[in-house]
């Protein structure tokens, strides 16, 4: 690495959810980890360094260990500003092959833990994540730690709002003035919450904003208590379940078990909470253009959310909208001085 590559500091995109760490690249890039990790070092040593897929970092004091272990629950209160979440940022950034580097980021928060519902901004919550992922994390190897100098934090659907209407194309980047103009709810359908936002002449309508404690999280808990039950467990391992609610199937000593009914169960009874909680907050939207879901849930979700509205869409790649949209929010709204 060259003395020159940290005066050039690496603007990212973070959407460090409690599901997933999404990460967008100046480079088109786009990178996901789980949001994985548990306190203490992983006892385990690789028998060949290039296999290795636990990593632990140190912050203030305390190791982590990131990758492929039994991840330890990020639906915790203070999560965005704990040390758990560092030590996941910092891993993704390592995998984005930033060791070593300089980084400018822009983060989220979800939409309730960034207003009051008089939409006051809230301030100390906002500072706390700020200074959190502002603070240092060292990888135990012989990695380089990625440092990350200046960190500003968004509403998490807002950035979707900024993806939608910063368009980047071969010719450079423009303000879609048309996208603007118009009234649009953003539905992002996370791990731990759903978040709604509604943009009208550039403001947000906090009436109709706000956040559901409710995602695929939810659906992660209901398959791995219907698992439980079934086989008669007494504990099932986060991965597994993981696993479970991505492949409809389970692996016990050796051989695989259809839970799609299980996962099919758990999926309609969280879609059906965000469709009571959606209706509440946007109505029919009638006085809306669109309605733009975005989120992993979306994904994950796709076939029950299809015809809530006739004028909704998804977004590209609905679960990096956020991510996308707050490197382009860094780029092109912060202040050039302030991330100079
Ligand atoms: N391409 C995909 N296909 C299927 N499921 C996906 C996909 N991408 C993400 N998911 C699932 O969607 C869920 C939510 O992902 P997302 O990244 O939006 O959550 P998050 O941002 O971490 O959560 P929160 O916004 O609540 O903090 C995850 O549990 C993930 O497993
Ligand atoms: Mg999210």
């Amino acid at each position: 690495m060259h003395d020159a590559d940290n005066l050039n500091p690496i603007p990212v995109g973070l959407d460090d959810g409690y599901a997933c760490t999404k990460l967008a690249l100046p480079d088109g890039r786009l990178l996901t980890i789980p949001s994985r990790a548990r306190l203490g070092t992983s006892a385990v040593t690789w028998i060949q360094q290039a296999e290795q897929r636990i990593f632990e970092y140190e912050t203030e004091d305390t190791v982590y260990s990131v990758g492929a272990v039994d991840g330890e629950p990020t639906h915790f209160e203070g999560y965005p500003w704990s040390g758990q979440n560092r030590a996941i940022v910092q891993h993704a950034l390592q995998q984005a092959g930033l060791a070593g580097r300089t980084v400018h980021a822009v983060s989220g928060l979800p939409v309730s833990a960034f207003y009051r519902n008089n939409g006051e901004h809230r301030k100390d919550v906002i500072a706390k994540k700020r200074d959190s992922l502002k603070q240092a994390v060292r990888p135990r190897s012989s990695a380089l730690a990625a440092g990350i100098a200046f960190h500003e934090v968004i509403p998490e659907a807002l950035a979707a709002w900024y993806d939608h209407v910063i368009v980047e194309d071969g010719e450079g980047v423009t303000l879609d003035a048309d996208r603007v103009a118009v009234p649009i709810a953003i539905v992002d359908i996370g791990g731990r919450t759903t978040d709604y936002v509604v943009v009208k002449d550039q403001g947000i309508l906090h009436t109709a904003s706000g956040s559901l404690q409710c995602g695929m999280l939810n659906v992660k808990q209901r398959v791995a208590d219907g698992i439980q039950a079934r086989f008669d467990l007494e504990s099932l391992s986060e991965q597994l379940v993981a696993q479970a609610v991505e492949t409809a199937t389970v692996r016990l000593q050796g051989r695989n078990y259809d839970v799609e009914d299980l996962v099919e169960a758990a999926k309609r009874e969280v879609v059906e909470r965000i469709y009571v909680e959606t209706r509440r907050q946007l109505g029919l939207g009638v006085e809306l253009d669109r309605v733009l879901f975005v989120g992993g849930g979306t994904v994950a979700l796709a076939d029950h959310i299809a015809d809530w509205f006739p004028h909704q869409a998804i977004a590209e790649h609905p679960a990096f909208a956020n991510a996308r949209g707050m490197l382009k929010y860094l780029r092109y709204v912060c202040e050039a001085s302030d991330a100079a």
